[in-house]
């Protein structure tokens, strides 16, 4: 049986690392990329290298200079802390605009040579569409990104459907709702609380804990990208959304109910902050994705369990 060649970039970040462990599962031969920002997490190489299909490369996607043969490129590389791009976005522009124009480039010049391959498998995300107070967002809506971070995203997503429309690049767009799970940098919601309550310092919470969220395990995210790459469809966007919401402040409870046992959640919070630009819902329709035959399995309240056991175990600065 045909084995898939893949790249996958950012593959020492939080989603990448569950990307990479199912191509490598799945025997194919993966070329991981990643520029190992503060967000990587570089002790991943104990593991992945163990694999004798893996191949790990330290790079600015900006930086590759041709693509060795391959089938897909993953790029699931990208600066993804709202907070930091509110506070400076060059980064953001530099790696979430500049890197998927300079990977659709070598795609094309690598395409330009006869082959047929590779197919852009971009991560783009939920933000794109904005805030929806009732409903979900379908693939068809119109991009309306509150923020720098969600900016740089959309943008990237309409690189991509012009490179498709002018020189035929075969692409796949993701967009995935809030993803969770062991791993991820403690900068996003759920390790941060985490850390927080560790060093009994309170949890930041913006706009009272009212934004909602729809959670998505970071399994279940790599599982959607298998069945996608399974189907072999092109030039498609699926929304990732597994359909289990609610807001921050709820999110934190269980939370602080699972480190300390204490019901009395509001002297572990500061309630003080407001985030320009802030989102107040996202929400998906993933019924597209799931007549491909997939569907979200992972269960929140039982996993946040042995996450929140993780984060007490694996203090990360
Ligand atoms: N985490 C979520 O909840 C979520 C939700 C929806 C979409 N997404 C998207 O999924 C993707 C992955 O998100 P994540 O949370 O795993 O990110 P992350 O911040 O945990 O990891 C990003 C990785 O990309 C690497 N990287 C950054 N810039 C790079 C560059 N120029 N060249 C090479 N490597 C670079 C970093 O070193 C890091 O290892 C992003 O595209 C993000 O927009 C994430």
């Amino acid at each position: 049986m045909k084995k898939n060649i893949v790249y996958v970039t950012g593959c020492l970040g939080f989603i990448g690392s569950y990307v990479t462990r199912e191509c490598l599962k799945r025997g194919w031969f993966v070329r991981g990329i990643d520029k190992c920002t503060y967000a990587s997490n570089k002790k991943l190489l104990d593991e992945l290298n163990q694999y004798e299909n893996f191949i790990f490369e330290k790079k600015d996607i900006n930086d590759i200079e041709f693509l060795y043969e391959c089938d897909y490129v993953i790029n699931v590389a990208a600066e993804t802390h709202v907070g930091n791009s509110i506070v400076r976005s060059d980064d953001f522009v530099h790696s979430n605009i500049n890197g998927v124009h300079h990977i659709l480039e070598l795609i094309r010049k690598y395409r330009a040579e006869g082959k047929d391959v590779p197919t852009m498998l971009h991560f783009s995300t939920d933000e794109v569409y904005g805030d929806i107070h009732e409903g979900a967002h379908t693939e068809t809506d119109i991009l309306k990104p509150s923020n720098p971070y969600s900016a740089t995203k959309a943008a990237a997503d309409m690189l991509i459907l012009a490179w498709e429309r002018t020189y035929k690049i075969p692409y796949v767009i993701v967009r995935p709702t809030n993803n969770y799970g062991a791993g991820q940098y403690v900068e996003k919601l759920i390790p941060k609380a985490c850390k927080y309550l560790r060093v009994g310092r309170k949890i930041p919470l913006h706009n009272n804990g009212t934004p909602v969220r729809n959670w998505l395990h970071a399994q279940d995210t790599a599982n959607a990208v298998m069945t996608i790459i399974e189907s072999g469809i092109t030039n498609e966007i699926y929304n990732i959304c597994g359909g289990f919401e609610q807001d921050n402040l709820t999110t934190v409870r269980k939370i602080v109910k699972l480190y300390h046992g204490d019901d009395e959640y509001e002297k572990y919070l500061d309630l003080s902050i407001s985030r320009p630009g802030q989102d107040m819902r996202y929400a998906l329709d993933d019924t597209k994705l799931q007549s491909l035959g997939w569907k979200a399995k992972a269960v929140f309240d039982i996993e946040l369990e042995g996450i929140v056991e993780y984060y007490r175990k694996n203090f990360i600065w």
